[in-house]
C-alpha cells in the first residue's frame, strides 16, 4: 500500500495503520470547531480507558499539548485546518492553522486537512491541501485529506458527491482519504487511488448501526475509521469501541462484535463514570 514511500513516511504511516493493513483512528478533534462537545467535555479523562484500543488519535494541536502525556506511544494524526466555527453561516471557511514543521516538532504521525468541494470557499480549501501537502513533503510527514461537508453540502454524503471529492484528495496527493460512508461506497473506493478511512458522523441510532457501517466500509474497500461521536457520545464508549475494533482488526461479522458490545456495556464501563462528567457539564456542552 504505501512501498513507494521513503522510509520516513512508511515510518510514520506504521503508527497509523497497522501492520494487517488496516487502521483505528479516534476522531477527538471536533472542538477545533464545535468547542466543547457533547461527550468531549474533559478530554483527558474522555479518552484515558479508550487508548488501549486504538491505532491512533487525531486531534488538534491544544488538545494534544495539553490533555495528552508526552509518553504517548501511538499515532498523532494532528488537525492542520480551522479557523472556522460552529457560529459561523457555515464552516467551509478554513484555512491552514499549523505549518509541517510545527506539526513534526509535535512529533506528528500525520497531518489533516480539511477540503469543502463545491462549498462557497471549496477553492480556498483545496489550496489548504495542497499547501500543506508541498510543505509535508519536505519532512516525509503523511498528510490526511478529509472531504468535509458543512451546512450547504450536508446533503452530499452520497457516492458521486463523495467520489469526486476523495478523488481530488489522492489527486492532489493525500496519503490516506477520510470520507463518510455511503451506499455504493464501493465505487468511492474504487475510484480513489488512496486507503480510505471513514469517519462515523452524527451520533446513530443504536450500536448495531455503527458496527454494521464499519463492517460493511472495511467489506467495500475501506482500510478503517477515523471515528468520534459514536464512540465518546455512546453511554458505553470502551464497548462499542472494542466492537468496532474486533470488525477492524479482527475481522468479526456483525454478530460476533455485537456479543462484545452487549458483554462489555456493563455499569462501570458506562460513561459517566469513565469519562467523570457531571450533569453541568452535559448541560453546557453542545450536541452536534
Ligand atoms: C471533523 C472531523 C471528525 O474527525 C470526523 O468527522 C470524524 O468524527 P465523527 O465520527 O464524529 O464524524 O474531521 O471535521
Amino acid at each position: 500500500m504505501f512501498e513507494h514511500m521513503n522510509w520516513g513516511k512508511k515510518n510514520r504511516l506504521g503508527s497509523i495503520v497497522a501492520p494487517d493493513g488496516r487502521a483505528l483512528m479516534l476522531a477527538i478533534d471536533h472542538g477545533y470547531f464545535m468547542g466543547s462537545t457533547h461527550g468531549m467535555e474533559k478530554p483527558a479523562q474522555a479518552i484515558e480507558k479508550l487508548l488501549p484500543y486504538v491505532d491512533s488519535l487525531m486531534l488538534s494541536p491544544g488538545i494534544l499539548t495539553t490533555c495528552i502525556d508526552p509518553a504517548f506511544d501511538k499515532g498523532v494524526v494532528l488537525r492542520a485546518s480551522g479557523g472556522n466555527s460552529i457560529l459561523d453561516p457555515d464552516i467551509d471557511d478554513e484555512e491552514l492553522i499549523l505549518s509541517a514543521a510545527q506539526a513534526v516538532r509535535m512529533n506528528a504521525s500525520a497531518v489533516a486537512v480539511s477540503i469543502f468541494v463545491g462549498s462557497e470557499h471549496g477553492h480556498q480549501t483545496i489550496m489548504n491541501l495542497t499547501d500543506m501537502i508541498a510543505q509535508a513533503a519536505e519532512f516525509d510527514l503523511p498528510v490526511l485529506g478529509v472531504t468535509g461537508v458543512g451546512k450547504a453540502l450536508h446533503d452530499r454524503k452520497e457516492k458521486r458527491y463523495l467520489s469526486h471529492a476523495a478523488r481530488l484528495c489522492a489527486e492532489m496527493g493525500a496519503d490516506i482519504v477520510k470520507t463518510y460512508y455511503c451506499e455504493g461506497f464501493e465505487e468511492v473506493a474504487a475510484k480513489t487511488p488512496a486507503p480510505i478511512v471513514v469517519a462515523g458522523g452524527p451520533k446513530l441510532d443504536t450500536y448495531r448501526d455503527v458496527i454494521e457501517l464499519t463492517w460493511r466500509a472495511i467489506r467495500e474497500g475501506a482500510i478503517g475509521v477515523d471515528m468520534g461521536r459514536n464512540i465518546w457520545q455512546s453511554d458505553y464508549p470502551a464497548a462499542i469501541l472494542q466492537g468496532v475494533k474486533a470488525v477492524i482488526h479482527g475481522n468479526a461479522s456483525v454478530n460476533e462484535a455485537m456479543e462484545i458490545v452487549n458483554e462489555l456495556s456493563t455499569p462501570e464501563n458506562a460513561r459517566r463514570e469513565l469519562f467523570k462528567v457531571t450533569d453541568q457539564d452535559i448541560a453546557d456542552s453542545a450536541v452536534h
